[in-house]
């Protein structure tokens, strides 16, 4: 089987690790592998200060969190995402609102924003689907004009540019996963980067139970999401590797772009004029016109050892949020299609274009001749 994603982890990083371990960094307290990594990467996306954490999903958890917004105001996510976007919001006591998706770059819809602003609503989550950039210039200033936090999830888009900027610059935080199948990974891991020094404070007493001084008397209440030494230190050598490992996604997307085009039926990714699409998952969607229904294609292929993913349920479908008190129902029939309708196909960079070609075959073949 061709798995959707094959991790990019090589002697390097397994020499870092083991090297770690024998300074005796195991836990996310001691050690320069946690500090090193941080200010590697946060250096990288062009933030001063990292906080790194135990997975993607803890990160956006204490973004939220440190915004301390008052129970019960309403945070817009992008519809088409991870469960984790909505989640920070639910497990802050706040209530996520779907913003659904647009047609072209299946990014959140910016001209719904200011139609689902209420006096409730605090802030916002974009979130850079599947690699490609949400235009953040745009956002940033309708966010500004209604004064609304914005935290960037940017999960799926490492190394990603808005008009030459790289994604995670643009809000007052922004958060990465390092879960095995993203860009970079540590195995499990996460980040949140920032420019605002007492966000960056708030941070690492949020990741570390509070602790300050004196030891076990805790002023706040935190939480422990801290990541450990050895997976700091194969970060340190992701983050030497980034170049190649987005240069790489991009291949392959592009080889992608090359083999399924003009397939009737098939909508591929576009690159907007101002983005740089780093291609996390090279994703597609299926419509009548293809002849047989995205669920047809998923099994054809997995019948020729191919692995591929449905895209995500719309935050506004999910019944966990649904049940939250003051829930808003707001449609997302976009988000809905893709959910039916989207795939993702293997995205590893250790893809030739020989296997790209085979699945590009394998799609065509399973359209009804
Ligand atoms: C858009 C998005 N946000 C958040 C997450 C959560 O990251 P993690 O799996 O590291 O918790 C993921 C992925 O897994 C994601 O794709």
């Amino acid at each position: 089987m061709i798995p959707v994603l094959e991790p990019a982890v090589g002697e390097e990083e397994i020499a870092a690790v083991v090297a770690a371990l024998r300074r005796g960094e195991i836990s996310g307290s001691f050690g320069t592998s946690i500090p090193e990594f941080e200010n590697s990467f946060a250096d990288y996306v062009g933030c001063k200060y990292g906080v790194a954490v135990s997975s993607g999903t803890a990160a956006l958890h204490i973004a939220i969190a440190a915004l301390e917004l008052p129970h019960g105001s309403e945070v817009l996510v992008s519809a088409s995402t991870n469960i984790a976007t909505g989640l920070a919001a639910l497990h802050n006591n706040l209530i996520p609102v779907a913003v659904d998706s647009e047609e072209v770059t299946w990014n959140l819809d910016l001209d719904l924003i200011e139609s689902l602003i209420t006096p409730k609503t605090k802030a916002i989550i974009p979130v850079h689907l599947y690699g490609h950039p949400v235009d953040m210039d745009r956002l940033c200033e309708i966010s500004a004009k209604h004064s609304l936090f914005v935290v960037e999830d940017c999960a799926e888009a490492h190394g990603a540019l808005c008009r030459g900027r790289m994604v995670g610059s643009f809000g007052q935080m922004a958060c990465f996963s390092f879960y095995a199948n993203k860009i970079l990974t540590t195995g499990e891991g996460g980040m949140v980067v920032t420019n605002d020094f007492a966000l960056a404070e708030k941070l690492r007493l949020l990741r570390n139970l509070g602790f300050t001084n004196p030891r076990f008397r805790h002023e706040i209440a935190g939480y422990n999401f801290r990541m450990t030494g050895y997976q700091a230190a194969m970060g340190v050598v992701q983050v030497k590797r980034v170049d190649e490992l987005v240069e790489a996604k991009r291949r392959v997307g592009q080889t992608y772009q090359k083999y399924l085009a003009d397939i009737p039926g098939l909508v591929l990714p576009r690159e907007a004029n101002w983005a740089k699409h780093v291609y996390w998952m090279y994703a597609a969607v299926v419509e009548p016109e293809f002849g047989i229904s995205r669920d047809e294609l998923a099994n054809a292929l997995h019948m020729q050892g191919i692995e591929t993913r449905t895209f995500f349920c719309s935050m506004n479908a999910q019944p966990c949020f649904r049940e939250i008190d003051g829930f808003r129902d707001r449609p997302t029939p976009h988000a809905d299609r893709f959910w039916q309708q989207g795939l993702y196909f293997p995205s590893s960079v250790s893809l030739t274009e020989e296997i790209i070609s085979n699945i590009a075959m394998a799609v065509k073949a399973a359209r009804p001749q």
